[in-house]
């Protein structure tokens, strides 16, 4: 369930959501429409984390998606990072050690499994070749010992 709750923005002085409020159910399909420049792809990015936003509270499943403790685009950002540098780079990797970002979360080898089973389902889902999708958890897999800190 997603609740969208009077989600404005601003760039600088420009106003691009004004008050945007919806609530889309489980499994309901919603199409947002308008003209071009209308927000349409900032507010669904606001939604999924992708955007910071000024004023308003976007819930999914109940887990605010803009509360200063959850930053996803700051961990999004990181994860790129981190998986550039991994791939060979150019990019270099600010976050935490693996270790540090993890501990005292009691991450157990279940949840570790979860996502990347959950992984493996976006990558067949945009056609990701075998080869490469096993290059990709090459390299998280030995993540694993500094993030699971519970059995
Ligand atoms: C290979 C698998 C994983 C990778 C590459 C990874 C990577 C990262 C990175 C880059 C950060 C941000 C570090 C920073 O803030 O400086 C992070 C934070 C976090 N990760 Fe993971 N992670 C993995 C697995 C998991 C799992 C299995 C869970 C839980 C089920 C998890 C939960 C979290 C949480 C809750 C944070 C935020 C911690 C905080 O802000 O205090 N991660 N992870």
């Amino acid at each position: 369930m997603i609740d969208i709750k009077e989600v404005s923005k601003w760039y600088g002085p420009f106003q691009v959501l004004n008050r945007c409020s919806t609530t889309v159910a489980k499994g309901e399909v919603v199409v947002v429409c308008g003209p071009s420049g209308s927000g349409k792809s900032t507010l669904i990015k606001c939604v999924n984390g992708l955007e910071p936003f000024t004023q308003g509270e976007v819930l999914v499943d109940g887990i605010s998606v803009g509360a200063p403790g959850t930053n996803l685009p700051r961990l999004r950002r990181l994860l790129v990072e981190q998986i550039c540098q991994g791939s060979g780079g150019p990019c270099r990797y600010s976050g935490r050690s693996m270790r540090a970002a993890h501990r005292g979360l009691g991450i157990r080898g279940g949840d570790f499994n979860a996502l990347v089973e959950d992984l493996k389902k976006s990558l067949n889902k945009f056609g990701v070749p075998a080869r490469e999708q096993g290059e990709l958890l090459a390299i998280l897999g030995p993540m694993k010992r500094d993030i699971v800190t519970r059995s």
